[in-house]
């Protein structure tokens, strides 16, 4: 139900938030992801930081129709995406006439990657992201131009390398260096933005469970990204999810890539500690 009472202080937000929010379909179902006879996890514990008791995948809100998509990799059409990466691994591009595949062999070989990002990245002394990372390869180790973060190759390509750390549980470094960045993204989770003035918390901790017009919210977490939308007809990334909830309530969105949404992605994904990675999910 919609809490009251110190988090919309300000006159209306409440009363805005009750016309928007409805307790149609009060949970998360109680349904098992299954994929090719592997259970991914679904809902656990939530991590000792977080304000939730029990946390979810996106999955678990979805209807019966979206989740059976995710359940068969051969209806999921997510993986167009990923079998065009998988070409785009083995084809040389660059001064340097090489391909992916010519330095690291296999994708299989970066698997558990997914889980652990964004990560502490000593070149940069901040954060990488998997679109950073990738990016690295192409300007200095293959004498190839940057994708752009929405760009189809970036996107297939972070599909195909997430997926290979399917079912290995979430798991980023909070502490050390990256602590500062994690209390940024937690600054920026909980800050009300936009006309509609509320924060990402509003939605997602306060009122998860809920239905939103038609839309059943979900705690936002980021454990299935980069995710195919039925909306988009297509896979978009995690700051390109960002960037559409805040122009719902009408903010300005920060840039895809920017350190905004880098210690953004890097606190949401503390709070999905344990989940499994199920990229490519299926959402409507
Ligand atoms: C010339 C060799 C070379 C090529 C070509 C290359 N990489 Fe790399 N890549 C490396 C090295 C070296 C590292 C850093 C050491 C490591 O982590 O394996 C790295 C790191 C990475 C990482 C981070 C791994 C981690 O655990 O932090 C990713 C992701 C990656 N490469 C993806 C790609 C992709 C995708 C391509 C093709 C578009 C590519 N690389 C092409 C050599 C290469
Ligand atoms: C007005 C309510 C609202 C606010 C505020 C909001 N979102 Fe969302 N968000 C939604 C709805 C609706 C969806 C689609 C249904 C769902 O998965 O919850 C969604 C989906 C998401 C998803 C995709 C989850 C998945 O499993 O695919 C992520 C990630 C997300 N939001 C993050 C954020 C972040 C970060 C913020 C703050 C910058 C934010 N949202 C603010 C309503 C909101």
């Amino acid at each position: 139900m919609i809490k009251v009472g110190g988090i919309f202080a300000a006159v209306g937000i409440a009363a805005m938030l009750a016309s928007l929010v409805s307790p149609a379909l009060a949970d998360p179902d109680n349904n098992q992801l299954i994929i090719e006879g592997e259970l991914i996890v679904t809902d656990v514990a939530a991590p000792d930081s977080s304000p939730l008791d029990h946390i979810y995948s996106g999955w678990r809100f979805r209807s019966p129709e979206t989740q059976s998509l995710q359940m068969d990799d051969f209806e999921n059409p997510g993986f167009v995406a990923v079998d065009a990466a998988a070409e785009t691994w083995e084809t040389a591009d660059g001064s340097e006439g090489k391909s992916c595949a010519s330095c690291h062999e296999d994708v299989s070989s970066l698997a558990g990657l997914r889980a652990e990002l964004p990560k502490w990245d000593e070149a940069t002394n901040k954060p990488a992201t998997m679109e950073n990372l990738i990016n690295r390869c192409r300007t200095d180790r293959m004498g190839a131009e940057a994708w752009g973060w929405e760009q189809k190759e970036m996107v297939n390509m972070t599909a195909l390398i997430s997926l290979q750390s399917r079912g290995m549980p979430v798991n980023i470094q909070t502490d050390g260096p990256m602590a500062e960045w994690m209390e940024k993204g937690k600054d920026l989770y909980y800050t009300r933005v936009g006309q509609l003035n509320m924060s990402c918390s509003n939605c997602h901790e306060d009122n998860y469970g809920n239905q939103i017009r038609s839309d059943h919210l979900s705690q936002g977490q980021i454990n299935g990204f980069p995710v195919y939308r039925l909306k988009w007809a297509g896979l978009g990334s995690i700051h390109r999810r960002f960037k559409g909830c805040m122009e719902n309530i009408r903010a300005t969105p920060f840039k895809r890539g920017s350190d905004e949404f880098i210690a953004l992605e890097a606190y949401v994904a503390s709070r999905g500690a344990g989940l499994a990675v199920e990229t490519p999910s299926v959402r409507n």
